[in-house]
């Protein structure tokens, strides 16, 4: 059996703020997508990552892996393949780069970066253990509110709530999201003919009908979205290094 990561890396990173497209921001001088490639290849069991770059900047990330190649015996192989307009379109274009001889794929968000090692290898044991779905997943600290979905005519107006989900049954989901290879090239298939786009692969599945399962998640695995974000990143990687 044999494992592999994609990567999807082509976001321009909007909600951060202007400068360089997320993934090549540095931590601590090191960029993100950096950090992400070394957390997938530090399981033993991930063989080859696939990184899905900016559509216009292959060549760049490229250069950029090439600077900060993987250290230790037996390091993963690298891909790199041009990415799309939406994260979906990235994550199935990295699907589309897989060799046949793969099983077990892992889809990691590059602004993830610093997801530990133990919990890419539950996502991992979770599949070969026979779920064709995992993702790793937190409770949450904050009650979630639904409102009213915004017309147009709503604008200044206060949004209105509509209810309020039991918190003990939600779970905050991160990534890597763990999947048997043919369900999920199977769920992508199925969207990209008949439909509406979904935040995570995992809601790709379940609209398949098929079992997702929860292993837990890491407060590490948080994803780096806005500027606040980069602090508590660099904080964490600082006290890793001490
Ligand atoms: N992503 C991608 N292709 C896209 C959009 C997003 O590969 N067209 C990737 C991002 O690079 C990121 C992951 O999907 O690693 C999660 O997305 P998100 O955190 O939303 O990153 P961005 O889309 O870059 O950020 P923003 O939404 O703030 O612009
Ligand atoms: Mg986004």
């Amino acid at each position: 059996s044999r494992t592999a990561a994609v990567i999807p890396a082509a976001g321009r990173g909007v909600r951060l703020g202007p400068g360089a497209p997320k993934a090549l921001r540095t931590l601590n001088g090191t960029p993100m997508l950096v950090h992400a490639v070394r957390a997938m290849a530090a399981s033993r069991a991930v063989g080859l990552v696939v990184v899905v770059a900016p559509p216009d900047g292959a060549p760049e990330v490229r250069n950029l892996l090439d600077a900060h190649p993987l250290t230790g015996h037996d390091p993963a192989e690298i891909l790199v393949v041009p990415g799309g307009e939406t994260r979906q379109e990235s994550v199935r274009l990295g699907l589309k780069a897989l060799p046949g001889d793969i099983d077990t794929v892992l889809v990691h968000d590059a602004a993830r970066p610093l997801v530990p090692v133990d919990t890419v290898d539950a996502v991992i044991s979770a599949v070969r253990d026979g779920a064709p779905a995992v993702v790793p997943a937190l409770p949450l600290a904050d009650t979630v509110k639904q409102v009213e979905p915004r017309t147009g005519d709503a604008a200044g107006e206060p949004e209105r709530v509509v209810g309020t989900p039991e918190r003990a049954l939600l779970r905050a989901v991160q990534t890597p999201q763990g999947f048997d290879r043919r369900t999920l090239d199977e769920a992508h298939e199925q969207v990209a003919t008949e439909g509406e786009g979904a935040t995570d692969d995992a809601g790709l599945v379940e609209r398949l009908g098929r079992p997702v399962v929860v292993v837990p998640g890491h407060e590490e695995a948080f994803k780096v979205t806005r500027p606040l974000d980069l602090v508590l990143a660099e904080t964490v990687l600082a006290r890793r290094r001490a």
